[in-house]
């Protein structure tokens, strides 16, 4: 099969997500027709590195041989089921492995099928619950004004205001806002090495102000995804979450991106040493080998709503896809490599030599900021690195490292101005030394 030919049957019906269409007449997608470990490949026998975990959720690497027998298994007995007045042993095994490594007093799990829809339940659990309790005047989120936290409508909501969800901006609700600490740019412009934590004293006014109004507040612990890779101070999130626990909010960690290790640890929230209230998981969970969502909450509030049934205090949210035997099997499976393949030690060896890499790009003149956590690291791109002037939109710098990666057999997939890696737990060593030799080969072309 040649690509050529695919790209044509491709674009006669298919409709890609984030994507100008238009783009693809001079973009086309990249037909791909297996993967392997780290790498991607398409009918040409050409190779990619897929540096960012095909949208950050690839954890033990493509076609893994334990997670397909584990997937192949199940198939041979249950496929899907609806998950209300029935269960499945595939379910019940992965709580079961998830409570062995989950923050402690986190216990109840309700399933969903992907991270938006994790966040969705969030939002209502936390709204409803102070409905069940009497307290309906708790009816608003406090969010960070650069969050992602998912393309549905609530999801969108909560996250910051910008191009991804503009022209939706009619449907969407108000949440208290408080500033990202976004360190390079610091909303109060502060130095990094001086500032006291103004955002933090900003959030802490917010609360303050509309304590008795605010249901939860929503948070990306340790990292901003979608916002642009954005590493942020642990103290930022301690203060976070002793605000919401001073006001008896709920916290609630949005760990779609940071969970299953992307951080270093397990849980991003392990950096703080903090448990929330409710904490949404995705992505990561199967090693994007199947869909599911995870919004895990603590015994108090699952109480909140164990009640008769006429005392109608139901959560009546659900899914089709809701804990999908298949992916649940994925899921189980993606937990028992951790302990087989001692990811998390591997994270270790991957953050020494990813900072490596971006410490030697600190000097260069397009290098404006470089940050990493775990096997996340950044390069945020600028034109003028003295006044940190970013590269004018229009230039698309973004698409020309792109198409320059994938040229170099890198999928490079920059966020704006924010190049990134987000790297595969099982990433070799040698692997990493030849996407970073290619990576300075795209960086030093685009950037001559
Ligand atoms: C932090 C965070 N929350 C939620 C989502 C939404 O997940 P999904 O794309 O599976 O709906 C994302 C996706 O990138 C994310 O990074």
């Amino acid at each position: 099969m040649r690509n050529i030919d695919l790209i044509k049957r491709d674009l006669k019906y298919n409709w890609h997500p984030f994507t100008q269409m238009k783009d693809c007449l001079s973009f086309p997608p990249v037909p791909l027709e297996k993967a392997k470990g780290v790498k991607l490949f398409d009918y040409n026998g050409k190779f990619y590195y897929d540096t960012i975990s095909s949208w950050w959720c690839n954890v033990h690497g493509h076609s893994h041989p334990f997670i397909k027998k584990a997937i192949k298994r199940q198939l041979e007995t249950l496929e899907h089921t609806l998950f209300a007045g029935f269960t499945h042993l595939p379910a019940i095994t992965l709580s079961e492995k998830l409570m062995e490594v989950i923050p402690g007093g986190l216990n109840k799990i309700f399933y969903s099928d992907n991270g938006s829809t994790s966040v969705e339940v969030a939002l209502k659990m936390s709204l409803q619950y102070w409905k069940n309790k009497g307290k309906r005047k708790r009816n608003k989120f406090v969010s960070l004004d650069m969050g992602y936290h998912g393309d549905t409508v609530g999801a969108m909501s909560v996250s910051g205001r910008g191009p991804y969800n503009s022209a939706f901006e009619r449907l969407l609700f108000d949440t208290l806002q408080i500033p990202t600490p976004y360190c390079y740019r610091c909303p109060s412009g502060m130095d990094k090495d001086k500032c006291s934590f103004e955002c933090l004293m900003a959030a802490a006014t917010i609360f303050e102000n509309h304590h008795e109004e605010i249901s939860a507040v929503i948070i990306e612990p340790i990292l901003l995804g979608a916002g642009g890779m954005l590493v942020y101070p642990v103290k930022f999130l301690r203060g976070i979450s002793a605000l919401a626990s001073k006001y008896g909010c709920h916290l609630i960690l949005d760990e779609v991106a940071t969970g299953f290790g992307r951080t270093g640890r397990m849980f991003a929230a392990e950096h703080a040493g903090i448990v929330p209230d409710i904490m949404c998981l995705s992505k990561g969970i199967t090693s994007g080998y199947l869909p599911i969502g995870l919004t895990v909450t603590k015994q108090e509030i699952y109480d909140g709503f164990y009640a008769e049934f006429d005392e109608k205090k139901t959560f009546y949210h659900g899914h089709t896809y809701t804990a999908n035997p298949l992916a649940c099997a994925a899921g189980a499976a993606s937990l028992d490599l951790f302990k087989k393949e001692d990811s998390l030690f591997r994270a270790k060896m991957i953050n020494k030599k990813l900072n490596c890499f971006l410490n030697g790009l600190k000097d260069a003149p397009y290098a404006g900021d470089v940050r990493s956590v775990g096997v996340v690291g950044a390069i945020e791109i600028v034109e003028d690195k003295k006044r940190k002037k970013p590269f004018d939109p229009s230039r698309r710098i973004g698409m020309e490292v792109y198409t320059e990666g994938l040229r170099k057999n890198l999928v490079l997939r920059p966020l704006g101005n924010v190049i990134y890696f987000f790297l595969p737990l099982s990433v070799k060593e040698n692997e990493l030394d030849d996407i970073f030799e290619r990576s300075l080969s795209v960086f030093k072309k685009v950037f001559k």
